[in-house]
């Protein structure tokens, strides 16, 4: 197998829509974000950092529904994620919705939490596949990171699915404080019987875009994951799959966000909201759409937030007249809105930005992190 790097990855440009001609692409993919709980305080949390209250969280009825929505748009993927969502205790029988509706469905947990029961019930319910975070390879520094003794849970919790024989992702989120141990992070992944490893530089959103400082590695740690990345796939390549992202602010090359604007995925918020990515409900413009008003076709079809940023025609200059327009989308607009505060701007992270000196490498101090809280 070859090493997959964010950039590189051929199925990303072979699945971009092309050129808008008015009628949207179907969605593959939703992301159920079904609560921002979570016992973690992870300082790289993409999760909004103000939260609605979760007396505000969509019931059961309301994500069955969403479920039934989903499918019926052409959802073939559901991504059960949050903050944590082994906190809902109707997880299993979301789950077993979306299966007996033949729907994929991936739990994105952090393990604190999924207990022999709970497993049991999730593979009863017809879970297909489980990704696992992990913050660091030795229990002190993860459990740093994580603000909670989770690492030894998480160990327990890679147990469990293996021995459940469910298919196991490692995630990592890379950071100034984990970057340098990724040889380490592998074979822990190796060794917990991973089937892939996901080792994700940080996205700056939400926590994460608050600690950027903090987070940000140097251009030299960057170089040298680049050289281990390698290094762990030719050791590894052969028994597990490694996913390597690239930080976009180092290779003056944009991500393409979501694989493009309102094309093959959406997210809900714990409470309803349905957002193209995310971090879009930060983006000014009119209230985002919710289930609680509008069904999901309606709103992938005519939402103004999802027809914002189709296709090519909202580009500026150097986006509007470049070759790469259609693989890279302009990059990501949350970043873009975030750095310059032009949702419509080229994404800094792009050499040919005009604003690509905002995303200068790491500064020699490193201020403390600041951990997630849930409101
Ligand atoms: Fe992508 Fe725009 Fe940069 Fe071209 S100018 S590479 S389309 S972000
Ligand atoms: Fe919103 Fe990239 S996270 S477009």
């Amino acid at each position: 197998r070859r090493l997959l790097t964010d950039a590189g990855r051929p199925a990303r440009h072979e699945q971009c829509a092309g050129t808008f001609t008015g009628a949207a692409p179907l969605p593959i993919g939703m992301v159920a974000e079904l609560t921002y709980r979570c016992p973690l305080r992870c300082g790289y949390c993409s999760n909004p950092v103000q939260i609605d209250p979760v007396s505000d969280e969509l019931s059961t009825a309301e994500w069955i529904a969403v479920l039934d929505q989903a499918r019926a748009l052409g959802v073939l993927q559901v991504h059960f994620s949050g903050g944590e969502p082994v906190l809902r205790p109707d997880l299993a029988d979301l789950v077993a919705h979306a299966r007996a509706l033949g729907m994929y469905t991936n739990l994105v947990t952090s393990g604190v939490g999924l207990s022999h029961g709970r497993l049991d019930r999730l593979g009863a319910a017809g879970i297909d596949h489980v990704q696992l975070s992990v913050q660091h390879a030795e229990t002190p520094a993860a459990d740093a990171i994580a603000g909670l003794r989770a690492h030894q849970k998480k160990i327990e919790a890679a147990g469990l699915i293996r021995q459940a024989d469910l298919p196991l992702t490692i995630n990592v989120v890379l950071h100034a404080a984990n970057v340098d141990r990724l040889t380490d992070i592998a074979a822990l992944a190796a060794s917990l019987g991973a089937a892939r490893l996901e080792l994700a530089h940080t996205q700056y959103y939400g926590w994460g875009l608050r600690n950027r400082a903090a987070l940000m590695p140097t251009t030299e740690q960057v170089r040298r994951s680049a050289i281990a990345a390698r290094e762990v796939h030719e050791r590894y390549g052969e028994t597990m799959e490694i996913v390597y992202v690239e930080p976009d602010h180092y290779t003056g090359r944009p991500k393409p966000c979501m694989n493009g604007w309102g094309t093959r995925q959406f997210a809900v918020s714990p409470t309803g909201v349905v957002l193209p990515c995310l971090a879009a409900a930060q983006l000014p413009g009119p209230q985002p759409p919710s289930v609680r008003r509008d069904d999901l076709a309606t709103i992938w079809h005519d939402a103004e937030l999802f027809n914002r940023f189709r296709g090519t025609a909202w580009m500026p200059e150097p986006c509007r007249s470049c070759e790469l327009r259609e693989r890279d989308f302009g990059g990501c607009r949350c970043q873009a809105f975030q750095l310059t505060g032009d949702q419509t701007a080229t994404d800094p992270a792009c050499s040919l930005s005009p604003d690509h000196g905002l995303v200068a490498p790491a500064g020699p101090r490193r201020p403390l992190m600041i951990a997630r809280r849930y409101r």
